[in-house]
């Protein structure tokens, strides 16, 4: 068996071009445009490059784009009087400060300074504990875009086994908040998790968020299983590199059903999903009715 292969890059282009004509509506019809402020602390090569990209897509789907680079040494509260000038700012309606930050700053005390609703990161504690109990909250751009895919994947996906590798703030646990949402039996798996292969072999859906390249082989795979596979792993290739992620591709896509690629998979969604959380912020900060299919 040859898994489907799950193609995020046009999943991505597809919400992309429905939030931009979201847009376009709120523009025409309430002259609202939505603003998405990024806060880059330091020089960091790959963190630059995320926020360009970020920026342009951004502008790309008719919204505003802010950017507020600051220098590797500021110090806490000047990065603190920033996110409290964005909060006040109307004309923002999401703040994402790009991590890791810094050392010496304080990255929990940053994030929950950002306004919960303008938390298009979903990182906010408030937001955790929103997603937690099944309310209405900001969800974390990367679960969400995985969410999306399994669901238009699958239709449902009450009553199916769902194994989570990795249990990290960012993707693992509100991943695992998320499939719970959708009725799911859900399995959270880490690097202490006893009998890996056997654990990861009960899901029906293995969604693999460890960080460590091509990790999960295909014997590891329940036959006819969904993978989404989150981890970006650049690794080396002869005299260049390439990247990886943290299931090994091609031996998994002889027993899944169906697998996210690396590049091309789960990477795109998260950038879509930071301007559907966009969009949804301002919706909601307006009191009009947020999209459907954006948000859980
Ligand atoms: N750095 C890498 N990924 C992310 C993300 O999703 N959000 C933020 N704020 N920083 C990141």
């Amino acid at each position: 068996m040859s898994a489907t292969i799950i193609d995020g890059k046009a999943f991505a282009a597809k919400v992309r071009e429905k939030v931009a004509t979201h847009v376009t509506r709120l523009k025409a019809d309430h002259g609202i445009v939505p603003g998405l402020a990024v806060i880059l602390v330091g020089e960091d090569p790959a963190s630059e490059v995320y926020v360009r990209n970020k920026g342009k897509q951004t502008l790309a789907a008719g919204m505003n784009s802010f950017e507020h680079k600051l220098d590797a040494g500021c110090s806490q509260a000047e990065l603190l009087e920033v996110v409290e000038t964005l909060n006040a700012d109307p004309a923002v309606h999401g703040i994402l400060c790009q991590l890791p930050l810094p050392d010496h700053l304080d990255e929990e005390e940053v994030i929950n300074a950002i306004d919960p609703a303008k938390d298009v990161d979903g990182f906010h504690i408030s937001n955790v504990g929103l997603l937690g109990t099944g309310q209405k909250s900001m969800v974390p751009c990367t679960p969400l875009g995985c969410l999306m895919m399994l669901r238009d994947h699958h239709g449902s996906l009450s009553g199916l086994d769902a194994v989570v590798v990795g249990r990290s703030n960012i993707v693992g646990k509100p991943m695992a908040q998320l499939l719970l949402g959708d009725s799911c039996t859900v399995t959270i798996a880490h690097s202490r998790t006893k009998d890996l292969a056997d654990v990861v072999r009960r899901a029906d859906i293995v969604v693999a968020a460890v960080g460590r390249p091509e990790m999960v082989p295909g014997d590891w795979i329940k036959p006819g299983a969904t993978v989404i596979d989150v981890g970006i792993n650049r690794v080396p290739n002869g005299e260049k590199t390439r990247l990886v992620g943290d299931v090994h591709f091609d031996s998994c896509t002889e027993v899944a059903g169906a697998i996210t690629p690396v590049p091309g998979g789960v990477g795109p969604m998260t950038i879509a999903c930071l301007l559907a959380n966009t969009l949804t912020a301002c919706s909601r900060a307006n009191g009009l009715d947020e999209p459907e299919g954006l948000t859980v």
